[in-house]
């Protein structure tokens, strides 16, 4: 319990410290093929169901069943409506639900009964019905079954169900108001259900159910075991409002229910908490959003991944799972029980149970050993044991993961579903490549290594965004391929995108269990799809790239500039893993220095000259544990240009702003790039970027010139035109402005002795004080007049001001500060017309502190 106070407290404080890793590669929607499938007019694809053997998948939309092939989902074979009666439709309204979106038939079971029979339920106006769709006529039976307990009543309720050897299992609810939550066998036998009971199941959200077989080769003859993942109010835990505590139950299939005790209900009904929290972060998940059992009869013991999120989740963070079964069914079958105890008057509290524990043990499946004792089915159970059960179907133990922590804890996603597969690397390692997608329709796959995970890629499977609500794995050998249902679609996308690395290096450092490097034919490939009986191929998980050979890149772009013009060198880099360095001559550029700005995929360089030429190689260098893989991704070549400019200074940048605004001016630039042969993969065609060419030569500026570029304001202008006359006025001006100043407070008083003797010394022979004033006016008069005459020498108006001759200091203050802001603003549009610079700014973590 104080663990998960704790842990509800650190949801507060904790959150600063897990980032999780980063996507190596981040594949936007149309950067890859994917397949899509959607009708119009049709929504909420939410149930797939797929069938390997006829490649296959069933698509259970509103409304409407689809056949599409399996191979290629945009390849609809047939489709079937399941509508709503205009009459259940108008009941249905009539008790307060919307005819448009509650009112209709979403179907929420879609399982393989036979070959031939597919058994489907709807929710169909909130009168669930159940029936038989046949695969041949692709047709339904029209037998209509109460759906009751099989498919929740209300579309926005939760609900899962799995077919074992012809019987449906259903977590879901049971009635209208969705208040009487169920774990129901459909069955002619022997249906079984839950005790409608808060200990049994309290408001729990359902999400997973799947069956785990028993070893035939099993000397306990034990039973096979159906488990349910849900998220469920905590009983057993006291805290402020409703605790969420994530469950796993199970139940066994030879389970007949109770003779008295317990009659049509499970006799074998456990469940228990699932633990997944990271206590060195203070993290705890208490939300399991999606489970996967990872089964393979290659397996020692199959292995339960889970999705979890906190239930106070305000920063997107979530966290992967993962569980040995041999952990849960120890807990069940040797676990401490809890007990309820009323403590004071109406309250219970849940305490461990250390009494003596009934035989046979309450909640076990039939097995060897109970047969042996007599009892050949669950009907014999004596009272005591099924009155045990009853009473104590929570685990006090709970499940813990595998390592006793996450697997993975991401932070600023929500993870909604997750498919693991189970691949074999070409060293014979095995890995668990876990595909676990998010609200925001992308996918991520992960595997694990060593002591952590290494996000491979990261996938846009929806291009709007839609929140995935459901993924499906297909294991045919050769033609894997995952399929993902949102509110809007069905996607198909394959397991790897091997093709997509165009270099050994490249290959390897993708770390991917599906993708090898074949020296060969220089092709990443996909080691599942090629069935070649030669593998010459390179793999490391590890990432280790040195046994890899690519050659230098030798093609080059060749870049001819002029004097004093700005060169944008192309270098796109996809692993966000890596780091983008450039080379100048071979040595490492200082892309800090106020010559250079690093883009995200380009290099500037400003305000070109004699020294800038020659090759600068683009080279993205990525380390992997401890060791760093560099390889070039681009080559050029800049050259001057050999014609004769005017310019007399030779760029001597001091800062940004001048250097290159002038010089660009100054020069005609008209620069193209020389493509002899076909530019390097991943590398587009450079450009040189030059600013708008205004071929100011002179150091005098004419007044048709100024005239022909009226756009600009005219203030702005006389910044523009000429450097030199530009500084000389700027030092002028500020040697008015400082004598005025200084003339005023030395006329004031303000200033120290010094002053006060050059004031006597001034005023000596004068008689009033009055004087003072008008000499001290006389002198700002005759300063005024300067810049003004200089404006006029350069054909400029001399300001109006001037002639008042009433000048005050504060108007003079505010003339130069608009003076400063067109500075600054002549040289923003220097700075972002030619270049059309975006700095993106990512989003850093800087919301979760608050919390
Ligand atoms: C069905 O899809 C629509 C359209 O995307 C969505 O607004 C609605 O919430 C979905 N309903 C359910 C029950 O999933
Ligand atoms: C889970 O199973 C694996 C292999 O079966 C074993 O190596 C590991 O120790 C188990 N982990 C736990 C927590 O039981």
């Amino acid at each position: 319990m104080a663990l998960v106070l704790y842990g509800a407290v650190g949801l507060f404080i904790g959150m600063a410290t897990a980032f999780g890793p980063v996507p190596r590669i981040t594949w936007e929607h149309r950067e890859i093929h994917l397949v899509h499938f959607q009708e119009p007019k049709t929504f909420n694809y939410s149930t797939l169901l797929l069938s390997e053997d006829k490649d296959i998948l069933y698509v259970g939309a509103r409304e409407v069943i689809f056949a599409l092939n399996s191979l290629n989902i945009s390849d609809k074979q047939q489709e079937v409506f399941w509508k709503v009666t205009e009459d259940k439709k108008t009941k249905c309204a009539e008790k307060g639900k919307s005819k448009q979106t509650e009112c209709l038939n979403y179907v929420r079971v879609l399982q393989q009964l036979n070959d031939t029979f597919l058994y489907v339920c709807g929710t169909n106006a909130f009168q669930p019905v159940c029936d038989y769709l046949n695969l041949l006529s692709f047709e339904f039976g029209g037998k209509n079954e109460d759906g009751k307990g099989r498919c929740p009543f209300d579309p926005a309720q939760s609900y899962t169900s799995v077919m074992v050897d012809g019987e449906l299992y259903t977590g879901t609810s049971y009635n209208f108001l969705g208040s009487e939550p169920i774990i129901f066998r459909n069955s002619q036998q022997s249906p079984l259900r839950t005790e409608y009971a808060i200990p049994w199941l309290n408001e729990p959200n359902f999400i997973f159910a799947d069956v785990i077989r028993a070893d035939p080769d099993n000397a306990d003859e034990d039973d096979d075991k159906i488990y349910f993942f849900f998220t469920e109010v905590s009983v057993e835990y006291e805290f402020l409002g409703k605790l969420m505590i994530p469950r796993i139950a199970r139940v066994c299939k030879r389970d007949q229910g109770g003779l008295r005790t317990l009659q049509k209900k499970w006799t074998s009904y456990l469940k228990a908490r699932m633990l997944c929290s990271a206590p060195d972060k203070n993290l705890i998940f208490n939300i399991v959003n999606d489970v996967f059992i990872l089964k393979s009869p290659s397996l020692r013991e199959s292995v339960i991944y889970g999705v979890f999120s906190p239930q106070l989740n305000n920063v997107g963070l979530s966290a992967v799972c993962a569980y040995n079964i041999s952990t849960v069914e120890d807990v069940f079958a040797k676990g401490k029980y809890m007990q309820s105890a009323t403590v004071e008057q109406s309250h219970t509290k849940w305490v461990r149970y250390n009494g003596e524990i009934p035989r046979p043990r309450p909640g076990a499946c039939m097995n060897k050993e109970a047969r042996t004792d007599g009892y050949l089915s669950t009907l014999n159970l004596p009272d005591k044991t099924l009155q045990f059960v009853k009473d104590h179907p929570l685990m006090d133990d709970s499940v813990t993961p595998i390592g006793d922590r996450p697997k993975l804890v991401k932070r600023d996603v929500k993870y909604t579903q997750i498919v693991v597969d189970r691949v074999r690397a070409l060293n014979g390692t095995v890995y668990d490549v876990m595909f676990i997608s998010t609200d925001r329709g992308a996918l991520h796959k992960a595997i694990s290594y060593e002591n952590g995970m290494h996000i491979i890629e990261e996938i846009q499977l929806f291009p709007n965004f839609e929140p995935v609500q459901t993924l499906l794995l297909s294991s045919k050998q050769g033609k894997q391929f995952l399929y993902a249902g949102s509110n809007a679609g069905v996607v198909q996308s394959p397991l790897a995108f091997c093709d997509k690395y165009s270099t050994c290096v490249d290959c390897v450092l993708a770390r991917d269990p599906y993708c090898a490097w074949d020296a060969q034919e220089s092709v990443c490939v996909d080691n599942f799809r090629e069935h070649e009986t030669e593998r010459d191929w390179i793999q490391n998980i590890g990432g280790d790239a040195s046994s890899c050979t690519d050659k230098v890149k030798e093609h080059s772009l060749q870049h001819t500039f002029k004097h004093g013009s700005t060169a944008e060198l192309k270098c796109s880099q996809k692993s966000n893993l890596a780091q983008v360095v450039w080379k100048f001559k071979d040595d490492v550029l200082k892309v800090e220095s106020p010559k250079y700005r690093l883009l995200e995929k380009a290099l500037l360089i400003f305000n070109l000259s004699e020294g800038d030429s020659g090759v600068y190689q683009c080279l993205s260098e990525e380390k992997v544990k401890n060791q760093k893989f560099s390889q070039v991704l681009a080559k050029h070549v800049l050259e001057l240009k050999k014609i004769q400019h005017t310019t007399v200074s030779p760029a001597q940048p001091t800062t940004w702003s001048e250097s290159n605004g002038r010089a660009s001016r100054k020069s005609m630039v008209f620069i193209q790039p020389h493509l002899s042969s076909t530019p390097v993969a991943a590398v587009t065609t450079p450009r040189i970027v030059t600013n708008p060419v205004i071929p100011i030569l002179t150091s005098t500026v004419s007044d048709e010139l100024l005239n022909s570029v009226a756009e600009v304001p005219a203030r702005a202008m006389f910044l523009k035109s000429n450097d030199n006359c530009l500084l000389m006025f700027l030092f002028l001006f500020f040697f008015v402005l400082f004598l005025c100043l200084f003339s005023y407070n030395c006329y004031k008083g303000y200033l120290p002795d010094q002053c006060l003797k050059f004031r006597s010394a001034l005023l000596l022979g004068k008689k009033k004080p009055k004087a003072d004033f008008s000499d001290c006016e006389q002198s700002v008069k005759e300063t005024l007049v300067e810049p003004g005459s200089l404006l006029t020498q350069s054909g400029e108006q001399p300001k109006p001001s001037h002639d008042t001759g009433y000048e005050t200091e504060a108007d003079y203050v505010n003339g130069h500060v608009q003076h400063d802001e067109d500075h600054s603003q002549s040289y923003k549009e220097v700075k972002d017309k030619p270049f059309d610079v975006k700095c993106e700014l990512k989003f850093a973590d800087s919301d979760a502190e608050g919390d």
